[in-house]
């Protein structure tokens, strides 16, 4: 703990579409002394200012173990990864980045006793789960981001079960936000289409129009996180992944509500190699486990998210 008894926290991946705003919520609950940014890249100078930061790649172990043991870390948020359009560029980089960095924190959490927040994600799924992911839907992923998801929330149980670490996971839908562009997914597609609007620019959507996916605005998902690493260990009986409740649109319904707020803005539907992926996954995920062991609800629906994309857009 630091001085104030806060946890002190590590992020991994900071820079990133999420690691960029957990970062903020995290500095307003536990102190900006407390918390220390993480990424294989380095920040832009400004960025420099706003939080503590030190380059980690999360394959060198050593450099995790002297970041970790020198700052007396309680809590790592592991969220360096390859996403799934990216990983299928690359499959055994996506393996390599997504398994063995992970096995790095949790072999480091057996030894200092920290706890770990890991991600997991709607690419778990495939595409005999149904319109419809349940918690215990099968899990045949058809991309390669998706199998490391799979055999992440399998070693989050391992290391629970056997080695008594203190992981927690989500699986989080396609995250929409306005901060940072998204790093590499299937489901960019719901924030670029928000840029362009603002700009006043056509947007090529790169799934087709009836494309649905279970979605979710970034508040709802720091809020998630802050709240299950807030809950009691004995609460909870997944370590692996929950399940959250989503929103469920089409592209085309996307286009439409924002087509509502900005009347001008157009979009065309010419789907590439990311559609197959889309495809393989569920129209929305149920998340009542999420809410019964440790109370989560959405705050966000499809109209209040556009809206709020697009304000924070355009300032
Ligand atoms: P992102 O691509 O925006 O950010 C990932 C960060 O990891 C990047 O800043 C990148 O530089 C960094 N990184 C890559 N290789 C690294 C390495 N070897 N060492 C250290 N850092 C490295 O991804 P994100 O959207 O912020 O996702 C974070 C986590 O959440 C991932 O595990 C992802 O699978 C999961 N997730 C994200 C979404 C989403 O819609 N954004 C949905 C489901 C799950
Ligand atoms: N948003 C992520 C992706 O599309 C889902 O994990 O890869």
């Amino acid at each position: 703990m630091g001085e104030s008894g806060n946890r002190r926290i590590l992020v991994t991946g900071a820079l990133g579409q999420i690691g960029m705003e957990l970062l903020f919520a995290l500095q307003n609950k536990f102190g900006y002394e407390n918390v220390i940014a993480s990424d294989i890249r380095e920040p832009e100078e400004l960025s420099k200012l706003e939080f503590r930061y030190e380059k980690l790649d999360v394959l060198d172990a050593k450099q995790m173990e002297s970041i970790i043991r020198d700052n007396k870390i309680d809590e790592v948020y592991h969220l360096a990864a390859l996403l799934s359009a990216t990983g299928e560029k690359n499959p055994q980089l996506c393996w390599k980045i997504n398994m063995d960095g992970l096995m790095n924190v949790l072999e480091l959490a057996k030894k200092y006793k920290f706890r770990i927040f890991a991600p997991s994600s709607i690419a778990v799924f495939g595409a005999d789960t149904g319109k419809i992911a349940r918690q215990d839907s099968p899990l045949n992923p058809a991309t390669m981001y998706g199998i490391t998801k799979v055999a992440g929330e399998l070693m989050a149980e391992y290391y629970h079960s056997t080695h008594g670490v203190d992981i927690r996971g989500l699986r989080y839908p396609g995250l929409i936000s306005w901060k940072v562009m998204p790093g590499g997914g299937t489901t960019d597609y719901a924030v670029e289409i928000f840029h362009k609007a603002v700009a006043s620019e056509v947007y090529t959507c790169f799934v087709r129009g009836d494309t649905k996916l279970p979605m979710m605005y970034m508040d709802d998902a720091i809020k998630a996180t802050i709240q299950l690493m807030d809950a009691p260990s004995e609460n909870l009986s997944i370590r692996g992944g929950y399940n959250l409740p989503s929103l469920t649109f089409t592209a085309k319904e996307l286009y439409d509500k924002i087509k509502e707020k900005i009347p001008d803005f157009e979009c065309n539907f010419v789907p590439d190699h990311r559609q197959e992926y889309a495809d393989s996954w569920p129209d929305e995920t149920e998340g009542n486990l999420s809410k019964a062991e440790w109370g989560f609800e959405l705050d966000f629906d499809l109209d209040s998210m556009c809206d709020v994309m697009i304000q924070s857009l355009r300032q």
